[in-house]
């Protein structure tokens, strides 16, 4: 008999439904769907790159079972904004080289959007704080809080991300 259980979830606004033993991960469902924009780094919850929001809130998706997600709404990087249509925390990131390789940057965004959702205007600590799980072999991090604080500017109508 098979261990798999048919789980519907809500990704980005949409309904999907799959497959998934009791012991798949949000992560591994996410991207098994397609969802390839949620980054699968360490897999044990210290790097940060597979966060995605669980009703606004950031989450490891890694550290999440795909069924203890059915119910709540998924949003990754993708659900925030396109190419075309920038979510303020993307034009940011890109305007004030945030990214480099980019491979840290959705789960950057995710925790900041989740910061940003609580707290609109934060403080340099506030959003060391909030990203303090996620990690960036690239950029130093310097830019990376530049950035979140240029996009909380522009999203409280203070300033412009450029
Ligand atoms: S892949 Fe989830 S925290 Fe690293
Ligand atoms: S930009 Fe490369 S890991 Fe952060």
């Amino acid at each position: 008999m098979s261990n798999e259980r048919r789980i519907t979830l809500e990704i980005n606004g949409a309904a999907e439904t799959t497959s998934v033993p009791a012991h798949r991960t949000l992560l591994e469902a996410l991207r098994g769907l397609g969802h390839v924009d949620v980054k699968c780094g360490c897999e044990k919850g210290d790097c940060g790159a597979c966060a995605v929001l669980l009703d606004g809130v950031a989450v490891d998706s890694c550290l999440t079972l795909a069924w203890q997600a059915e119910g709540h709404a998924i949003t990754t990087l993708a659900g925030l904004g396109t190419p075309e249509r920038m979510h303020p925390l993307q034009q940011a990131f890109a305007d004030l080289g945030a990214a480099q390789c980019g491979y840290c940057t959705p789960g950057m965004i995710i925790a900041a959007e989740s910061l940003l959702r609580r707290v609109p205007d934060p403080s340099e600590d506030e959003i060391r704080v909030a990203l303090s799980g996620n990690l960036c072999r690239c950029t130093g991090y310097t830019k990376i809080f530049d950035a979140v604080a240029a996009a909380a500017a522009v999203m409280s109508g203070k300033g412009d991300a450029r």
